[in-house]
């Protein structure tokens, strides 16, 4: 059941008696969606003009008693709404069922558990993924459903159907967090790994793109002719798929992972503090262990001291029971900071990991210039509490910035890169298996609020998205993108947006959520 207030503005929308396309009734799939995003798509689908319903059926099985169940319950009740509307409602049959971070398989199977299969002359609903009906929101009409959107795409035994359609950049197609190709494109990025611990930038971004276009796939790759039309696969990734069909290990992968070289640079730049050219260093002098690193001591940074301190702590996955504890020792330090400044989370964890090797919060103020100077005073107030057990202020964005840009800002933002000091949480048993504290990677950005799009967007990454994302405004719009702004060299401007979802709308994209942007 929605709140009061949420009900009132769904039904002040346009209503499903209105609706504009009578041949669609969609269908939202609540298992991986959540019920708030759910009620948050389908106020967004109303309001556009599309029918929504609240429960599912498919054609020609709606002549049981239970017909009634085919409305918006929660609308129903609204005494606003005229009941022609629930009429209309009631003879409603879903015609397209959107799931989201779902795989086909088991579409299918939810499909099947919920009935019995359609009647001759009745045409299933059509399994769609997230992507069709963002892309519908965004035309404000139904897109027509292609391969890509589909998720019951030939059966999944058989593979993909060829050939499969794919826009050239990551930001343009949905990805989701779990995908069909998970061993190929694992394959493909160790070697993007490996080749960006050797400085080649371009086999980076090549094996990267080849890896990111698997990842997007709606089935697995069985056969090498599937990947034929497919971009950003060239003869080497193509060698590398071929090999993992046929002998389900790639030689030249094998290789890469067991080299000393490899592993070497893994272990150290695994180190808070260390980049590549650091371990590059290190291993042309010589070093093989953390041992080797921590016995040179005086070469070492403070930060890179604390990432040995706490090495065995940092390189285990960060676990979302943590970031919820995390999440609110800072919103009480800012809180404390300045009143009315918010917490948010970004990186891997807003995209819908579980998983992570930090925690990114960005901190924001709803009146601009209230941010300045919060940073020093929020890390006082986490450290007062024992919380923290390094941390280092920076105030330069990774980004180079452009020329006439940085002119344009001269401010960025301030940020602090932490380790905290991670109290157990209550209940767990004392002298029992866990350790009183866990050292935690925490990075805090503070943002002024009329950036705060562009570093959500820039923040939640993944890497790869965002690398995406700023060449195809560069090279297709002629934009500059970065986390603080987005900026026209034509007309020397910079535009302004109040959310994420305006900035893709002014690069022409469809608007993707976080957990679709895990290119
Ligand atoms: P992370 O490195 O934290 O990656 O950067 P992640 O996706 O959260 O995954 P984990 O933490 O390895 O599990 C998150 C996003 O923030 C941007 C990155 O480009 C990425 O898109 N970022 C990170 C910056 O813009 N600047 C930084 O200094 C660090
Ligand atoms: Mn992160």
């Amino acid at each position: 059941m929605l709140p009061k207030r949420r009900r009132a503005r769904v039904s002040s929308g346009s209503m499903p008696s209105a609706a504009r396309f009578p041949g669609v009734a969609i269908y939202l799939a609540e298992p991986r969606m959540g019920r708030s995003r759910r009620a948050f798509l389908t106020r967004l689908a109303l309001s556009k003009g599309f029918r929504v319903l609240d429960a599912y059926s498919s054609p020609c099985h709606l002549l049981s008693p239970g017909t009634e169940k085919v409305t918006l319950k929660w609308l129903q009740d609204d005494k606003k709404i005229p009941p022609a509307a629930a009429t209309l409602r009631v003879s409603s049959e879903v015609t397209h069922v959107v799931m989201e971070q779902t795989s086909a398989e088991d579409a299918i199977c939810w499909q099947e558990s919920r009935a019995a299969p359609p009647a001759p002359g009745c045409a299933r609903p059509v399994l769609l993924d997230i992507s069709w009906f963002t892309e519908s929101m965004a035309a404000g009409q139904p897109v027509p459903v292609e391969c890509r959107h589909r998720l019951e795409v030939a059966t999944f035994r058989q593979g993909l159907p060829s050939p499969v359609w794919m826009p050239p950049y990551a930001c343009q197609r949905p990805t989701p967090l779990t995908h069909h190709n998970t061993s190929l494109s694992e394959a493909l990025e160790t070697l993007a790994e490996a080749a960006g611990f050797e400085g080649s930038e371009g086999r980076l971004l090549s094996f990267s793109r080849a890896a990111s276009v698997l990842k997007a796939l709606p089935s697995p790759v069985t056969a090498l002719s599937q990947l034929q039309g497919l971009p950003h696969f060239g003869e080497h990734s193509c060698r590398v798929v071929q090999e993992l069909l046929e002998h389900g290990v790639c030689d030249e992968v094998e290789r890469v992972r067991l080299s000393e070289r490899y592993q070497s640079m893994k272990l150290f730049t695994g180190i808070f503090g260390v980049g590549v050219r650091t371990a590059d260093q290190w291993y042309r002098k010589g070093l093989r262990t953390l041992d080797d690193v921590r016995e040179q001591v005086h070469g070492l940074t403070q930060q890179q001291k604390a990432g040995l301190r706490h090495y065995g702590d940092l390189s285990s996955p960060v676990q979302w029971p943590e970031v919820e504890a995390l999440q609110l020792v800072v919103e009480a330090a800012v809180g404390q900071a300045l009143p009315g400044a918010t917490v948010t989370l970004a990186g891997g964890f807003r995209r819908g990991r579980s998983q992570g090797h930090d925690v990114d919060f960005l901190i924001t103020h709803p009146q601009e210039g209230q941010e300045a100077g919060l940073l020093p005073r929020v890390v006082l107030h986490l450290k007062k509490q024992g919380l923290v057990l390094y941390q280092q202020y920076r105030h330069r964005c990774r980004d180079p910035a452009p020329q006439t840009w940085q002119s344009h800002t001269p401010d960025t933002f301030e940020s602090s890169f932490c380790i905290f000091r991670l109290p157990r949480p209550p209940g767990a048993a004392v002298g029992g298996p866990w350790p009183a504290w866990k050292a935690v990677r925490v990075d805090l950005v503070v943002v002024p609020i009329g950036q705060f799009p562009f570093a959500l967007l820039g923040w939640t990454g993944s890497k790869h998205f965002e690398r995406e994302l700023r060449r195809f405004s560069r090279t297709e719009k002629g934009l500059w993108l970065n986390s603080r702004g987005l900026y026209d060299p034509e007309q020397k401007a910079f535009v302004h947006v109040a959310a994420e979802e305006d900035i893709f709308r002014h690069l022409g994209l469809a608007y993707l959520p976080p957990e679709q942007r895990n290119a």
